[in-house]
């Protein structure tokens, strides 16, 4: 019969790379309760209008990498392509503006983009993300920034952090009339998806990966130099709040990020040591998103960090808790020996019971195999076999054996 494998740009993540995984997830997780982030969990299918409003209609992601169908019901819905829009949806409609104060909320669990898979890009990944609504203060920017950082720095992570300001609407308005004019006299040289930009999405042109569009983008006008005043200010004030911060950062005008719902403060956390798909995590403000999506105005920013890709890039897992594996010289030893690791599970130590039975011989080859530090042989006494340096003790009571244990542990 044929196997079944598994669908191009998806993965089976275990062993040693689900440990790196949950690394990686439980250190944003620790870091979020400190800066008192709640957790939201959301749903994987939307409804498609929901990522079409946000997004954006003419992003490569709307376009053409959505996972789309339509349900028994006739319903048209999309598997999630990111977090945000459907953070926003619940915001709203689950009514949290109502509760007054502000919201910092975060989110984590995979998303689906129909991209060409290569190292660092899947078409299902994983994300852990957070959000904060209600806050138009730049000491929320800094602070967002800042703890991305501070995880990064718990990863032990080499990377960079480029910073832009899009502005505010009117700045951006002004600014994107400024550049058609200028790529417009370049047309013919462009490539072809960015001739298409032009009219569709030119902030995206900045960011074309062509050498030519990259030559005549060099010398386009800047975001920066249409920003208003007040966005000035602000990101005068983000970049101060950072130095206090002890946050190194590069400013990017160039960076104008892929999808639509940004305003202001734009972000990206990048690594050189996984070639092309660098960008580790990014985000920015969209204090236009939440009213855009009916909800009352309400500044907002957030983050999100692509889980795989910071799994290329952790070397160290933490040290594990020492295994114990009990071992039935005989089956007349196995209820003693099922009582015995219990005992030792309920004082946490990790204990596994030989579940296999076999020869003295081909256990203790499958002990080694399970990676045991130390392996119990049960029969009328019990015997202790450090596995590391193979040396062996022998104890008449499981008292005795558990205190042994815990001195060596
Ligand atoms: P994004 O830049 O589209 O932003 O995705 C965030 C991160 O997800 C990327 O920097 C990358 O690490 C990871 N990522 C994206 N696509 C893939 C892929 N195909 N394979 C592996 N990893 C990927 C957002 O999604 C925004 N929602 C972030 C945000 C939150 N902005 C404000 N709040």
């Amino acid at each position: 019969m044929s196997k079944i494998q598994k669908i191009r740009g998806f993965q089976d993540i275990y062993g040693e790379e689900a440990k790196k995984y949950r690394y990686v997830v439980d250190t944003f997780r620790k870091v979020f309760e400190f800066y008192n982030f709640k957790e939201i969990i959301l749903p994987y299918v939307e409804d498609i209008s929901l990522f079409k409003r946000s997004v954006g209609e003419a992003t490569d992601i709307v376009q053409k990498e959505m996972y789309v169908f339509t349900d028994k019901g006739g319903r048209e819905v999309a598997l999630r392509p990111e977090g945000t829009a459907s953070c926003v949806r619940a915001y709203i409609e689950e009514k949290m503006y109502a509760e007054g104060g502000y919201h910092k909320l975060f989110y984590e669990g995979a998303m689906f983009r129909y991209e060409r898979p290569q190292a660092g890009r899947y078409r299902q990944f994983h994300q852990i993300g957070a959000e904060i609504f209600g806050v138009s203060s730049v000491l929320a920017d800094a602070e967002l920034i800042s703890m991305v950082d501070n995880v990064l720095k718990k990863l032990k992570i080499n990377y960079k952090l480029e910073i832009n300001s899009l502005g505010d609407f009117q700045s951006r308005k002004s600014y994107t009339q400024n550049l058609v004019n200028y790529l417009k006299k370049y047309e013919n040289q462009l490539c072809e998806t960015c001739q298409k930009r032009i009219e569709l999405n030119p902030l995206r042109v900045l960011d074309c990966k062509v050498p030519t569009c990259k030559e005549i983008t060099k010398e386009a006008p800047k975001i920066t130099e249409f920003l208003s005043e007040e966005s000035q200010k602000r990101f005068l004030q983000l970049k101060e709040y950072l130095k206090a911060l002890n946050v190194d950062f590069i400013e990017n005008p160039r960076l104008v990020r892929g999808l639509d719902y940004y305003t202001d403060t734009v972000f990206e956390f990048i690594t050189e040591e996984i070639g092309a798909q660098g960008t580790v995590a990014a985000g920015g403000r969209y204090d236009n998103l939440v009213e855009q999506l009916g909800g009352p105005p309400t500044p907002a920013l957030g983050f999100a960090a692509g889980i795989e890709r910071l799994m290329l890039l952790v070397k160290d897992l933490p040290k594990e808790k020492p295994l114990i594996t009990v071992i039935p010289i005989t089956p007349d030893y196995n209820i003693q020996s099922i009582q015995l690791s219990n005992k030792l599970r309920n004082i946490n130590l990790k204990s596994e019971t030989m579940l296999k039975e076999g020869s003295l011989k081909s256990m203790l080859k499958t002990a080694d195999k399970l990676k045991s530090d130390f392996v119990v042989f049960v029969s009328d006494k019990y015997e202790l076999k450090d596995m590391a340096s193979g040396q062996q003790e022998i104890f008449y009571t499981q008292e005795d054996l558990i205190e042994a244990l815990k001195d060596k542990i």
